[in-house]
């Protein structure tokens, strides 16, 4: 288990407007398992995934991420926990705008003080990964929404975290590429990671371990075990 959530939930605060996005939630994540997070659009799915994130802290309950109590952590030790155990593909992507797309992929492991031929050795396969090679030298605002996506993919990718979170990771890709991707997700679950992915495709359900359904704010895992028609 890599994730566990025991009465998490997250209340925003509008002035006196109180907009409960998460209702209290019971859940774990496990490596080796690809999780599909489904649900319609406001059902909670992006804050669900940015508390396993650990990018924004619970209102009530325990978060525990590789077992660290994320409640006590400050911001500081919240970066460190992110950089060393999660990648996360944001739904608006998140890409440094003055960086190249190849800048935007090394900066993870920059931060984590890797050598630059070996960065630039894992960038090369990140990159190669999602085909996006021949854009590497492109700034995030030349690209189109899929090739960003991409690089955001690879970013999330290229430092090999145990606990990979993707926000609609699909919703910009052709058809084609979708497979790529949520292949690799679904290899890379295979492989002993922990594979979030949030989205309103159900065509995506096919990928999945597990899958829970977000409504309201309120989670529900299905138990569809037709569904694991890969494992
Ligand atoms: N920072 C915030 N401040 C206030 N309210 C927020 C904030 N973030 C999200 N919300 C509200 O919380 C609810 C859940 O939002 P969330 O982004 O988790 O939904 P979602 O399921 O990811 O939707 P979508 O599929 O459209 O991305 C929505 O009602 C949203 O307006
Ligand atoms: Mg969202």
């Amino acid at each position: 288990m890599i994730v566990r959530l025991e009465g998490v939930s997250k209340e925003y605060r509008l002035g006196d407007q109180r907009i409960l996005a998460l209702d209290k939630t019971d859940l774990v994540m496990n490596l080796g398992e690809l999780l599909l997070i489904i649900g319609p659009s406001g059902s909670g799915k992006t804050t669900l995934l940015s508390l396993i994130g650990c990018v924004i802290y619970p209102s009530t309950g325990k978060l525990w991420v590789n077992d660290t109590l994320v409640n006590d952590l400050n911001q500081n030790q919240l970066a460190a926990l992110r950089l060393n155990n999660i990648g996360f593909v944001f739904q608006n992507f998140n890409l440094l705008a003055p960086l190249t797309a190849e800048q935007n992929v090394l900066m993870p492991l920059t931060l984590k003080g890797m050598n630059k031929k070996e960065a630039q050795q894992k960038v090369n396969e990140a990159l190669h990964l999602v085909g996006m090679e021949d854009r590497r030298k492109n700034l995030p605002k030349e690209l189109s929404g899929g090739q960003q996506q991409r690089i955001a993919i690879a970013r999330a990718l290229v430092s090999e975290p145990k606990l990979f979170l993707c926000d609609e990771p699909t919703a910009s890709l052709d058809k084609d590429s979708m497979h790529v991707v949520m292949n690799e997700l679904r290899s890379l679950a295979d492989k002993g990671k922990a594979v979030a992915v949030v989205t309103h495709d159900p065509r995506l359900r096919e990928y999945a371990h597990r899958i829970v359904e977000v409504n309201n704010g309120i989670v529900t895992e299905t138990n569809d075990s037709s569904k694991l028609s890969l494992s």
